[in-house]
């Protein structure tokens, strides 16, 4: 299977130091999808390498095949992969705005009937779950439902040094199966929504919006 893993840090300045502070915790995230769910391949979407726009335009606002050349490429990944890791900074008790910034441009269908799985971090006490709480109701409107278990980082910056590593080596067994009950669910989801896709097309049997989602609204 193929999961994308979304990096929302963008900010580029101090204080607060570190800068970036996600680069790490998507790091440590990367290192335990490669140590333990090998068998899946996982790609970083680093909403760094996506500036975002003077004005937002949507990706189904840009007539067929028109939109920047990127993004139709993001779209083909966010539309082939399994499953999502969505890792993100808790800003006044919201989600990262740079991420939500580029999910947005792409239209639900892209995502739906697969999991997703929310992984926060902050400099300090709660590890961005006020941020997290959050990211569930995004999320399920992008159709990519959250799994249950989340993973939040507290003081991410004692915790991890820059390059993901564990400050404290020997916590890496403790914090490598705190991360996998939340993967283990995004995977087990991934595996079934994948089969019975392929199975029954859920875009035959519940209609894309054609101009707006007006077109859900009760007669
Ligand atoms: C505008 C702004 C708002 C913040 N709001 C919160 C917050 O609500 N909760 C929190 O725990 N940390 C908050 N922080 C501190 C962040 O956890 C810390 O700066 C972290 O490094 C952000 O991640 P980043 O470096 O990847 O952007 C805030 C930081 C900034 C710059």
């Amino acid at each position: 299977m193929k999961f994308l893993v979304f990096l929302g840090s963008l900010r580029d300045s101090t204080p607060p130091r570190p800068a970036r502070l996600g680069v790490r915790v998507t790091e440590a995230i990367l290192e335990c999808m490669t140590t333990c769910y090998a068998q899946h391949e996982t790609e970083l979407i680093d909403v760094k390498d996506f500036p975002p726009d003077a004005i937002f335009k949507p990706h189904f606002a840009y007539p067929e095949n028109k939109a920047p050349s990127q993004l139709r490429a993001l779209a083909e990944k966010i539309k082939h992969a399994d499953g999502y890791i969505m890792v993100s900074p808790e800003y006044n008790h919201t989600m990262s705005p740079a991420l939500a910034n580029l999910l947005n441009h792409f239209g639900s269908s892209l995502y739906s009937y697969k999991p997703s799985a929310i992984v926060t971090y902050s400099a300090g006490q709660w590890g961005g779950m006020r941020a997290a709480v959050g990211m569930r109701t995004f999320l399920s409107e992008l159709g990519c439902l959250p799994v249950s278990a989340m993973i939040h980082v507290p003081r991410a910056q004692e915790t991890l040094n820059e390059d993901g590593s564990l400050k404290s080596e020997e916590n890496k067994d403790a914090w490598f199966n705190y991360f996998g009950r939340t993967l283990n669910q995004l995977a087990w989801w991934a595996q079934a929504t994948n089969e019975y896709r392929e199975k029954v097309d859920p875009h035959s049997l519940i209609k894309s919006f054609k101009n707006s989602p007006l077109e859900r609204n009760a007669p």
